[in-house]
């Protein structure tokens, strides 16, 4: 994992990590309130993105990048997941998908991800930049394999 600088960002890194903060508006969290925006970029260079979103009944959240990914996956049949950025105030100062998002993107992706994790300030400004991929943070993942 490295840290970035937004100014080596190109036009499409840009694009994809402006779509994940602009979508974190969108955040339904009345119980944590921990908005979280989440975008990806499918193997067509398609855009889709999503936020997080809560119920009375804790168990029924929907992770921001589980609304993207289902986004993509009923956008086009077999599309799969090149790169996703994520957009948090993290105080651990990691702000990365958790386990649950990393499986589901294993499940969508063909190949290694790119992943970018984005790291706000109170004010919802960008502080960090973290450029990692779905092979480091899941390495040996449970997949499709272990069902043959
Ligand atoms: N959350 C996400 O949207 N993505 C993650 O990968 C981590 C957690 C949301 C779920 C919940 O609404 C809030 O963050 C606090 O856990
Ligand atoms: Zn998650």
């Amino acid at each position: 994992m490295e840290k970035i600088d937004h100014l080596s960002l190109d036009k499409s890194q840009t694009e994809l990590i402006e779509a994940a903060i602009s979508l974190r508006k969108m955040a339904y969290c009345p119980y944590s309130n921990f908005k979280v925006g989440a975008a990806l970029r499918d193997d067509a260079g398609d855009i889709h993105n999503g936020c997080n979103i809560e119920s009375s009944d804790y168990t029924l959240t929907t992770h921001a990048e589980m609304l993207a990914i289902d986004s993509m996956v009923k956008s086009r049949v077999g599309a799969k997941i090149q790169s996703l950025a994520v957009a948090l105030s993290s105080k651990s100062g990691y702000p990365l998908p958790c386990g649950l998002c990393r499986q589901k993107i294993a499940e969508f992706s063909d190949g290694d991800v790119i992943v970018y994790g984005v790291n706000l300030d109170e004010l919802g400004l960008v502080s960090d930049i973290f450029k990692t991929s779905l092979n480091e943070l899941y390495p040996f993942s449970f997949n499709a394999i272990n069902l043959e």
